[in-house]
């Protein structure tokens, strides 16, 4: 049998978990149940879900049309007046936006209230993005990499906000502060990174550093999953990334020595379990 070592918090953040625990109870309670854009960054959960009778709703224009029933906001969130429409729509609202993403809607809310700019590190369209923005009343400067840093211009003795996308890269946050920091006075910048993502990143990186192959789990379009397999490869020469066990199947490198395993924030916990049970079993 293959030792097989699984980093501890492989898989979902406490967010996407609460989210998918939403959807499940809510399909036990029976009726209509829509999710307000799908649930996670992942094909596999999201048809498991649609086959039980979950629908994606994909804008309001939809919801409206929609039969009365259970409406779940993801962990991503909404904007503002996305949320309140949702809430006005006659549909029961389940909201799981995850808490640390709402933490950073009231302070830009509040801040924006205030009369202060609003300066967002992350991808300008990324739906926790789009939401994050949609909660300030006056907009948002949307900044991803150094030179949008560079080029922001701020009016003498302007007052602003700095929030980032919970995912967002530490590293690059504290460069892109740094950088505007050298241009503006009166800035509070908040760090709303969610430890999440860098506990999961660091136990990949030490996992992968001391097995022989390391075995990435996420969906293809899951850009935290992408990420953790860049990390892994630095460190591992046999890295694999997988969908699920049946991309295991045949590719496993013959190598001695134990295999590694983590998986991606949107990636659930049967998955994972199927894909150690394959590696420990039928290598
Ligand atoms: Fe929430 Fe952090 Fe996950 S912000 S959705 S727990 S990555």
């Amino acid at each position: 049998m293959r030792e097989v070592i699984t980093a501890p918090h492989a898989g979902f953040c406490f967010g996407a978990g609460r989210g998918v625990e939403e959807v499940e109870k809510a399909i036990k309670n029976g009726g209509r149940i829509y999710t307000f854009g799908p649930i996670l960054n992942n094909a596999a959960v999201v048809a498991g879900f649609e086959e039980k009778g979950v629908r994606v709703i994909e804008d309001l224009e939809e919801l409206k049309n929609a039969e009365k029933g259970t409406v779940i906001i993801r962990s991503h969130g909404v904007p503002k007046a996305t949320y309140e429409a949702i809430m006005a729509s006659g549909h029961k609202v389940v909201d799981a936006t995850c808490p640390f993403v709402k933490r950073i809607h009231r302070i830009v809310e509040e801040a924006s209230i205030k009369g202060e700019r609003i300066v967002v590190t992350g991808n300008p369209i990324h739906p926790e993005v789009v939401g994050i923005v949609g909660w300030s009343v006056t907009g948002a400067t949307v900044i991803e990499n150094s030179d949008d840093a560079e080029n922001l211009h701020f009016e003498d003795g302007e007052k602003v906000t700095l929030v980032s996308q919970t995912t967002f890269n530490r590293k690059k946050f504290q460069e892109l502060v740094e950088i505007i920091e050298k241009n503006v006075y009166n800035i509070s910048c908040m760090n709303t990174i969610c430890d999440a993502t860098a506990v999961r990143q660091q136990e990949a990186r030490d996992l992968a550093g001391r097995v022989s192959v390391m075995i990435v789990i996420g969906d293809t379009h899951s850009s935290n999953s992408k990420k953790l397999y860049e990390i892994c490869s630095e460190c591992c020469e046999h890295t694999l990334f997988v969908q699920d066990a049946s991309d295991v199947k045949g590719n496993l490198p013959e190598v001695e020595g134990p295999v590694g395993i983590t998986a991606g924030a949107s990636t659930p916990k049967y998955i994972i379990e199927e894909v150690q049970s394959y590696v420990r079993n039928d290598f």
